[in-house]
Formats: structure tokens, C-alpha cells, sequence
């Protein structure tokens, strides 16, 4: 039987930027399902990517309370990242929860309203939550160096024309990474586990 996740908001309060943070394994491990924890260590044997940005912008829309899985594929793919810009959206406000997530591993915070800032495995990670419809917005995206999608499918399927945007809105030489679609689109894609994703469909993929 899969184990089960409990996610709440403790209004936790910011107790600054730590690089000495220390994550807490046991209770990260209690943050995922037992086969998504196990497959982690699949994101190690893919080979990392070179990004030659300084600090490149991952855009995450349908976030939910995920902040977990980002970081383990920013450690694994961009090893060389010292810094990243998260752009997370959600229509539902989050924040509390991811804040309270971070907190449980071990990972302290600083913030500003809608901002916050904290140290993951030494890298600075810069994460500004929009609560907003991607849809809605997608016009007005800013471009982005990192997509970053996961089970998201059934949402975006409602949307025509979703990929071909999204695809514009990447910077050239961007990586996408998705559990869900893009197949067969000018990028070149990396070989991956499949079972990375539920749907057996994950992409990596440079454009
Ligand atoms: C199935 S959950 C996936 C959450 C997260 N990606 C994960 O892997 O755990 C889908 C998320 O998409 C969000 N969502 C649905 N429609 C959306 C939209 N139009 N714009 C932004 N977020 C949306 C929901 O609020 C929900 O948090």
C-alpha cells in the first residue's frame, strides 16, 4: 500500500539564509511516495546539463506544493548552478505549505512577501511564487531557461497551442524537463528513464 503524505500550513516563520543547512533524509523521505523516492536516483545517472547562465530562471506552472522534486533535478542536471531564479505558479496560494516543507527538512528561509530565499545543498535558490492562471498569462510570461512541468497534463491539454508557447517562451539553448508531452518537437532530447514520469513519458530536452 503506498505510504501516505500529510501537507499543512504551520505559518512557519523565517529564520534567515543558511548555507549550513542540513536536510533532514528521514524526514525528506516522509515528503514522497516510497517509488518516487526510490526513482530519484535515476535523475543521478542522467547526464548533467551546461547551462552558461549565471543564474537561470525555471519556470514551474501547477506547482502545487511541489518544491521537492525541482531541487533534486537542479542538484542532479545543473551541478554547476550556484544560484537559480524559481518562478512557481499555482491558482491556489501554496507558499505556506512549501514554507512549512522546507522548514520540516531542515531547510531555513528568508522572505520578503511573495519571495523567499534559501540555501539547498549550497546552491541560493531565489524562489518568487505567483499565484495566478498560466493560461491566462501565458502571453505575458517572461522567457525562461528552465520549464519545469509535472503532472500537469490534464490541465494543459485543455489549452491549445500550450507546447508551441511554451517552446517560444524557453530561451534558446533552455532545457525543458516534463513528465507529460513535447515529444516530437524541434529540440534535441536526452535519452531518460521513462519511469521518471507516471505517464512513462519523460522528456529532457535542450531546445
Ligand atoms: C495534480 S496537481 C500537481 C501539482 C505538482 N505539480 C505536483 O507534481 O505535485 C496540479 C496543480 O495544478 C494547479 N493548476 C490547475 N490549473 C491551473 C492553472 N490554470 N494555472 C496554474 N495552476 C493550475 C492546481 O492548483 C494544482 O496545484
Amino acid at each position: 500500500m503506498p505510504n501516505f503524505i500529510m501537507y499543512e500550513d504551520r505559518n512557519v516563520k523565517a529564520k534567515g539564509l543558511n548555507k549550513e543547512n542540513v536536510i533532514s533524509e528521514t524526514k525528506l523521505k516522509e515528503y514522497f511516495y516510497d517509488s518516487d523516492y526510490d526513482n530519484l536516483s535515476l535523475i543521478k545517472t542522467i547526464e548533467p546539463f551546461e547551462l552558461h547562465v549565471p543564474i537561470p530562471t525555471l519556470f514551474y506552472p501547477g506547482c502545487g506544493v511541489d518544491i521537492l522534486f525541482p531541487l533534486h533535478y537542479l542538484n542532479a542536471l545543473f551541478p554547476r548552478t550556484k544560484e537559480v531564479h524559481f518562478v512557481f505558479m499555482d491558482t491556489e496560494n501554496t507558499l505556506g505549505i512549501i514554507k512549512t516543507i522546507l522548514d520540516d527538512v531542515g531547510i531555513s528561509f528568508s522572505e520578503n512577501k511573495t519571495f523567499i530565499n534559501f540555501y539547498w545543498n549550497n546552491t541560493l535558490v531565489n524562489l518568487e511564487f505567483k499565484t495566478a492562471n498560466v493560461f491566462k498569462n501565458i502571453d505575458s510570461l517572461p522567457q525562461f531557461h528552465i520549464y519545469f512541468e509535472r503532472a500537469f497534463r490534464i490541465m494543459r491539454d485543455t489549452f491549445p497551442g500550450y507546447e508551441e508557447i511554451i517552446i517560444k517562451k524557453l530561451h534558446n539553448d533552455g532545457i525543458l524537463i516534463s513528465d507529460s508531452g513535447f515529444q516530437d518537437k524541434k529540440l534535441q532530447y536526452k535519452e531518460v528513464p521513462k519511469s521518471l514520469s507516471s505517464y512513462n513519458e519523460m522528456v529532457l530536452a535542450t531546445k
